[in-house]
């Protein structure tokens, strides 16, 4: 099989990639490098000890497209493409709502004419309405309270909706709940733009001198020790589960939603905690007002992954703050 990965070169879609060629898969990085750069797939490359097919597109050029799926006999898409900052996204509404929605209509329009019908979909727990119970579960009921969210709530309904159109359509629909880590190797990892908006990569940054602080958004939440707990999830445990969803729609038609998550919460001070001991020393850290529309607490109901996909996350939080603390200081060094 010959897969497209939409966002390849990105933090889940270069993970995802290692993996899948590991599988024996042939791939082909599709990315607009917005938010990722040209050195991570040659640095994917190195890991995988093979060049990688490599597009420079940007999926709200339909033509480009066109032309992808002319060059190449893709047999299913790994859909990653998509601006993803929550903050960014209440900012700049119209650039998301164009960004995500136009990119992933093309893509779909092209794959319905090119009878390319597998389909796996990179979405989020950002989802979920904030007032169910925790752990989510995939029935629960839907409610995003950003532009960011609500494209992923989008996109989900626009594959439930093709899905139920044509049979012949097997998708799934995969909702992340926290990934963070890095391939062991460290030649790659999450690697965003600008100040980080996210836990690890600011953390991350603080180890490695490059921010001042840590600041710990709120302590007064009720959990155990009053700050946000989340599910974090080995990005690589989250490459293993989109090679599992491929497996998957070799023999289900239909679209299904995953969560794909650890099932179990750690709250901002045992992750600080978690990285000290990675990075071997303490890191400065102050409590600030919280970030208006955190939750308290999110993880994860992963029964269905489990029962489903054969799904279990592997790795625990030491080792997903030393790959990431790996990846942060040999990233030093890497000119793009
Ligand atoms: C984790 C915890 C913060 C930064 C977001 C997106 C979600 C998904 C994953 C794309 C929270 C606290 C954070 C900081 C802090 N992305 N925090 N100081 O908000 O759970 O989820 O990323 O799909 O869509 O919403 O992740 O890492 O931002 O926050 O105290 O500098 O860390 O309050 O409790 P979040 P996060």
């Amino acid at each position: 099989m010959k897969i497209l990965l939409t966002g390849g070169a990105g933090f889940i879609g270069s993970h995802t990639a290692t993996v899948l060629i590991e599988k024996g898969y042939e791939i082909v990085i599709l990315d607009d490098f917005s938010n990722s750069k040209p050195g991570a797939v040659a640095r994917l490359e190195q890991i995988v000890g093979r060049e990688i097919a490599l597009e420079h597109v940007d999926l709200c050029e339909k033509t480009a497209v066109e032309d992808v799926f002319s060059r190449h006999k893709i047999d299913c898409v790994l859909h990653f493409a998509g601006l993803k900052a929550v903050g960014e996204s209440v900012e700049k509404p119209l650039l998301y709502y164009e960004n995500n929605l136009v990119g992933t209509l093309n893509l779909l329009h092209v794959m319905a004419d090119m009878g390319v019908k597998k389909f796996v979909f990179s979405s989020s727990a950002t989802v979920y309405d904030s007032r169910n119970p925790v752990p989510f579960m995939e029935e629960h009921s839907i409610g995003p309270v950003n532009p960011y969210g609500w494209t992923k709530s989008m996109i989900e309904q626009i594959l439930l909706d093709l899905s139920a159109s044509d049979p012949e359509w097997a998708v799934t629909l995969l909702r992340y709940f926290n990934p963070i880590g890095a391939h062991p190797s460290g030649l790659i990892g999450e690697d965003p733009q600008g100040i980080p908006n996210n836990l690890v990569p600011y953390v991350a940054k603080v180890a490695a001198g490059q921010l001042a602080t840590i600041h710990i958004w709120g302590d007064d939440y009720d959990t155990p020790d009053g700050t946000g707990v989340r599910d974090y999830i080995h990005v690589m445990d989250l490459a293993r589960g989109h090679l599992l969803a491929v497996e998957y729609l070799k023999t289900h038609k239909g679209c299904k939603v995953f969560n794909l998550g650890t099932g179990k919460g750690y709250s901002v001070k045992e992750v600080i905690s978690a990285y000290e001991k990675a990075c071997g020393k303490s890191l400065p850290a102050q409590i600030d007002a919280r970030r208006a529309g955190d939750l308290a607490t999110v993880y994860a109901n992963v029964d269905l992954a489990e029962k489903e996909l054969g799904f279990t996350a592997e790795l625990g939080i030491e080792q997903m703050c030393a790959d990431s603390w790996n990846w942060q200081k040999k990233s030093l060094v890497f000119d793009e």
